[in-house]
């Protein structure tokens, strides 16, 4: 299922498709400094693929190539086909840090997302929706000053799916979260994508967070032939979400890619 229906007020539903995202023989290079070299991927409608990789290596440099927020030096990234250029309305961003406006209610940072000139009662009734999703109700008219950091995450999670992309691009969207936070926002992302289904490309440091999350993970390095960063690893992780974090199956999927990012916990 990649495909949410939304009601308007009129009572006619649409469909907002998740969108097929290519990256198609993509490089970067800042000055002599190659940073990503040939990259070829494939994300399909719906589907979540997690980017690892040492720091350094390009996955911001990657999702924001993506995003409209830098420019390959070759290749292209097509979505639905179609080659994007500069920033595309069917493409949202997550950061780390949830970049709220410290003077605007939750709501209304929500707002900021929704496309513009949208008749008043469906844009409440889509800030409402977005509110439900993230659990942040009762929290509408609160201050980013007044929330907790997960729930400003959440916030801004929520403002990225206002415009219902077809793409969602999260650069280390819990990393500055606590442990238990972070779980939480995890399973939340996973509900949130079961209601909205978004493409997304999600970089993340954390192991665990890839393997519980994606459909599959690309752990981006470099290799000794090649001057930039290319797809080092390209894995399918086995099993349905959620996933036992317990399972012996990912427990060895997690010590490859810990092999992969050269963290051998097994060194002699
Ligand atoms: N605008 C820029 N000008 C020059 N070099 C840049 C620029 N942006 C990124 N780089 C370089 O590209 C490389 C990759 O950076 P990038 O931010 O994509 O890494 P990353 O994998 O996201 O790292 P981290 O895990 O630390 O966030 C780095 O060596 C960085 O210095
Ligand atoms: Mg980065």
């Amino acid at each position: 299922m990649t495909t949410s229906v939304t009601h308007v007020p009129d009572g006619t539903a649409y469909a907002v498709p998740a969108a097929r995202l290519r990256f198609r023989s993509l490089s970067r290079s800042f000055g002599s400094h190659a940073v990503l070299q040939d990259i070829d991927l494939v994300v399909e409608p719906g589907e979540l693929v997690a980017i690892l990789g040492a720091s350094g290596s390009g996955k911001s440099t990657l999702l924001r190539i993506a995003g409209g927020l830098d420019v390959a030096s070759g290749g292209d990234v097509l979505i639905d086909d179609d080659p994007i250029r500069g920033i595309d309305p069917r493409i949202a961003i997550g950061f780390q840090e949830p970049r709220l406006l410290p003077w605007r209610s939750v709501a209304q940072n929500i707002a900021l997302g929704l496309p513009r000139g949208l008749p008043r009662a469906e844009r409440d009734a889509r800030i409402d929706g977005l509110l439900g999703l993230i659990g942040l109700t009762d929290f509408a008219h609160h201050r980013p000053r007044q929330i907790s950091g997960g729930m400003a995450q959440r916030t801004s999670l929520a403002r990225a799916l206002a415009r219902r992309p077809g793409v969602l691009l999260l650069d280390e969207p819990f990393g500055a979260l606590d442990a238990l936070t972070r779980l939480r926002m995890q399973d939340l992302l996973l509900s949130v994508l079961a209601e909205a289904p978004t493409t997304t490309l999600l970089v993340t440091h954390d192991v665990d967070e890839a393997v519980q999350l994606a459909d599959r993970i690309i752990v981006l390095g470099a290799d000794d032939d090649a001057p930039g960063a290319g797809i080092q690893q390209l894995l399918t992780v086995p099993g349905d979400r959620p996933r036992d974090r317990g399972s012996a199956e990912l427990a060895e999927m997690r010590a490859r890619l810990l092999g992969a990012l050269g963290i051998d916990r097994h060194a002699h």
